[in-house]
């Protein structure tokens, strides 16, 4: 295809020649001429939606009519998996096509996500993502949505970890995530994070000194219970004053540079971001484009639009979806109406599993799973087992399903090759081009090892031999439920990776997905004849595997984490809470 001629190397040795210029258009005109033009793309991700609440995988009562046409125009993928089982670093790795331990955006402690505008970890600009690659092709780039990869990292308009510096030419939308505290009522992310962060041995250590005092056994000065009293008031005030100019400072929608609603009303989001991204298709139909389409909803707080709500079988949860695949619908229609719809690659999917903890006054607020065990945060199936379909009709073959493991970082190379550009040589990629598979030009997904990890911690291991049907999946270790024989975390509100919420397994918990989707039955070397096969072959690649990682900062570290003032965004003057609403609509 078109891919040779974009090898010529003209585009790169092109500086301000015009010679070069005009024949480089030349050969541009010439490739068009011969070949066909290199696609669009619009790429959607949609938040914490669920594998089983879309149509085309099986829910009958959620209405997802549009995106199940793709499905039925293009390739569905059933064993499509998110790089992580939370959003920020399986959104790195979508980005960037490597595995989020390379980049240093994956936490070791919690939360493994950023949940503050005004910290300093962030997407490295050193990492190349598919747009940066896919904008020095010439391609007109923008972000709608949802970023979460982090904003500044001195002052407070650096914006250093800005969607701009990662090749995306505009940007309409959130830098973090839409959190329960962003709309008013819902409560606070931070209750749930950091309610277990008193350590018991303290509480139960301030209880016993009390006690013994009131018996007379001991005797604590007055001047010590006194400033004991003082600094607990004074923590609690600066709690309360956190929570209540939270989503000040943290609820912000910017447009490009500028800060443009602060807090953000979420209500009508995806009805604003649906008609920014009409926009710019209608006005980049004429050049190649990217669009990364990246939905607010359907993670914790939801909400819809008013023509929304209600609508559904399945309360708000289900509105929201339904408002998702309206929204695109209003896409594919513009495509169509652009006359865009055939030299366009639409690729549809989630960043995770469902998050099955969230539960508002009684009603469920997460997505739905099908077959699959767990959900957001846990690596079992439902965590990053996630919906994905592709459509680019004459290309794409219709109505294909493919079951093979497949990631959302397979994204990254099929996004180069396809917009002409190379490889980068300089570090690992560990997508592998979607192509041949989709095509049909090869039948196995180069894929045979996928690894799983929980934060900064290899949680589990996926293997495909190369010469059995079997998908052997391993975990070293698995997150404790609460309730005991659930598959939630609905204590911490999600599920840590580390010491204290896990069980270690020694020898490791397998599993043959192939036989058992739903991980019910974990096989031992008494029940499965191959388990020391697997259990050695595994280790040899995790050997393999680790030797090519390398140590980089961590963009969720404590520090890089926290509030930082300096490095605030603020609409207004702080005095008057960063308020502001600058935006139509
Ligand atoms: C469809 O999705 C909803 C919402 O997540 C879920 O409650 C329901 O069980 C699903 N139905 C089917 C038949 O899969
Ligand atoms: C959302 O849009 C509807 C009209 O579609 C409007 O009536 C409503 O006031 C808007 N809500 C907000 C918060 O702007
Ligand atoms: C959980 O399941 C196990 C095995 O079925 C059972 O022995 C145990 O009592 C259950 N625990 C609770 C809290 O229901």
């Amino acid at each position: 295809m078109f891919v040779c001629c974009y090898h010529t190397g003209a585009q790169r040795t092109m500086k301000y020649s015009c010679i070069l210029c005009i024949s480089h258009l030349v050969i541009m005109t010439w490739c068009a001429a011969q070949e066909g033009k290199p696609p669009n793309f619009v790429l959607i991700v949609v938040d914490d939606l669920g594998i089983g609440d879309l149509g085309c995988y099986g829910n009958t009562t959620l209405r997802t009519s549009n995106i199940d046409q793709l499905a039925k125009e293009g390739v569905k993928l059933t064993q499509h998996i998110g790089a992580a089982p939370l959003c920020t670093p399986s959104r790195a790795a979508f980005l960037t096509g490597r595995y989020p331990v390379r980049s240093g955006m994956t936490g070791h402690a919690r939360p493994g996500v950023f949940i503050i505008a005004g910290s300093s970890g962030g997407l490295p600009t050193k990492e190349l993502t598919f747009a940066k690659l896919a904008k020095q092709q010439g391609y007109s780039t923008a972000l709608i949505g949802k970023w979460h990869l982090g904003l500044n990292c001195e002052r407070s308009d650096d914006l250093c970890h800005h969607p701009h510096n990662h090749g995306f030419d505009h940007f309409y939308g959130i830098p973090l995530t839409h959190l329960p505290d962003c709309k008013p009522g819902h409560g606070t992310i931070f209750i749930n994070i950091f309610i277990h962060i008193p350590s018991r041995s303290l509480m139960v250590g301030v209880a016993t000194v009390a006690i013994l005092h009131v018996l007379g056994v001991i005797v604590v000065l007055r001047k010590v219970i006194l400033a004991a009293a003082f600094l607990a008031a004074l923590l609690v005030a600066f709690a309360g004053l956190f929570l209540l100019t939270f989503p000040h400072f943290n609820c912000l929608l910017i447009r490009n540079r500028e800060v443009v609603e602060q807090p953000y009303v979420s209500e009508n989001l995806t009805q604003k971001m649906t008609q920014e991204a009409v926009e710019f298709l209608e006005m980049n139909s004429r050049q190649p484009f990217l669009l990364f389409f990246s939905f607010i909803q359907v993670h914790s707080a939801l909400f819809v639009s008013p023509r929304f709500k209600g609508r559904s079988k399945h309360g708000l949860y289900g509105d929201a979806v339904e408002e998702v695949d309206w929204s695109v619908g209003k896409i594919m229609e513009t495509l169509d109406h652009l006359k865009l719809r055939d030299n366009t690659l639409v690729y549809v999917t989630s960043d995770n599993g469902p998050h099955l903890e969230v539960v508002f006054k009684g009603e469920m607020h997460g997505g739905f799973n099908g077959i699959y065990k767990a959900g957001k945060s846990t690596n079992w199936e439902g965590g990053i087992r996630v919906p994905a379909v592709l459509r680019w009709p004459g290309v794409i073959p219709a109505n294909k399903q493919i079951d093979e493991p497949t990631s959302n970082m397979d994204i990254f190379p099929t996004v180069v090759n396809l917009v002409g550009a190379a490889i980068p040589e300089d570090r690992e990629i560990d997508g592998r081009d979607l192509m041949p598979l989709v095509l049909g030009q090869v039948e196995r997904s180069e894929h045979e090892f996928l690894f799983h990890y929980c934060n900064s911690y290899l949680n589990a291991v996926r293997w495909h031999p190369a010469n059995s049907n079997s998908i052997w999946k391993m975990f070293f270790f698995t997150p404790n439920f609460y309730p005991e024989n659930s598959t939630t975390c609905t204590h911490t509100h999600i599920c840590f990776c580390t010491k204290e919420y896990v069980t270690a397994h020694d020898p490791p918990l397998l599993f043959d997905l192939s036989k058992d989707p739903s991980e019910r039955s974990p096989l031992s070397p008494d029940n499965e004849p191959l388990y020391k096969e697997v259990l050695s072959s595994i280790r040899e690649a995790v050997h393999r595997h680790t030797l090519t990682l390398t140590d980089v900062p961590n963009q969720l570290s404590l520090p890089n984490l926290i509030w930082n003032p300096w490095l605030q965004p603020c609409c207004s003057s702080p005095f008057q809470l960063c308020q502001c609403e600058k935006d139509r609509m």
